[in-house]
């Protein structure tokens, strides 16, 4: 990851960015020592001030883990506002509502174990803020389930737009650019697909944020 994002900078990042309070940093400690993948305190701060910027009241998340990046979203929420989690694994899932409960933020979440993408489509829109963060093959899919739903105005962010364990940044690189890289394994090309449709959808204008794994955000303006 450093030589797309130096250390220097993401430690500068985290000093101007929102502070994380207890709980965040129990999560921030409970990844490094498994090792699981968060979006991390550098995206965390952004999502929390992406809420706070499209004054955010509904957020859906496909792919949620222990309630890392609910947490950060859900600080931004008003009183009256929900998040939606989802999760395939039941353990994340409830490690994700303890801590949502200790955070206070019980009363905004509401906890969906199975698909995502089968998710969604028992809710009805609208959500102002997205996250995508499920299997990188199938960001496109909760894109298009999702679109219908999310407000003018609102916002989509999709997770690992630059990086992420198995994603081959340069044939990444080159695909966003239109040119060929040869053989491309299917995360690197899921997500590239994913930056292709949003990036070509006239209701949505995208930019990408490199900090942690890269989060592409696409305002929806139409
Ligand atoms: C990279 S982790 C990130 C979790 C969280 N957004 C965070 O920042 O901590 C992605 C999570 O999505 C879950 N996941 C993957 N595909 C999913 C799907 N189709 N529906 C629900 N959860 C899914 C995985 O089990 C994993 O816990």
């Amino acid at each position: 990851m450093s030589e797309i994002l130096p250390d220097a900078t993401a430690e500068f990042a985290r000093a101007i960015g929102p502070e994380p309070d207890g709980v965040i940093e129990e999560m921030d400690a409970q990844a490094d020592a498994e090792g699981f993948p968060t979006v991390g305190p550098e995206v965390g701060g952004w999502l929390q001030l992406l809420a706070r910027m499209v004054d955010a009241r509904r957020v859906f998340e496909f792919g949620s883990g222990f309630g890392y990046s609910a947490y950060w979203f859900a600080r931004a929420l008003p009183d009256d506002g929900e998040i939606v989690l989802t999760e395939v694994d039941e353990d994340e899932l409830d490690q994700a509502r303890e801590y949502l409960r200790r955070g206070g933020f019980d009363d905004l979440a509401s906890y969906e174990l199975g698909d995502a993408i089968e998710t969604v489509a028992e809710y009805e829109g609208p959500f102002d803020a997205v996250l995508i963060d499920n299997e990188k093959h199938r960001y496109r899919e909760a894109f298009e389930a999702v679109r219908p739903k999310v407000a003018e105005g609102g916002v989509v962010i999709a997770d690992n737009a630059v990086t992420a364990g198995p994603i081959d940044f340069e044939a990444l690189s080159a695909l966003v650019r239109g040119e060929d890289p040869g053989e491309v394994d299917d995360h690197t090309a899921g997500v590239a697909d994913y930056l292709g449709a949003v990036g070509d959808d006239p209701a949505f204008e995208s930019a990408l944020i490199p900090l942690g794994e890269g989060i592409a955000v696409s305002l929806r303006v139409d």
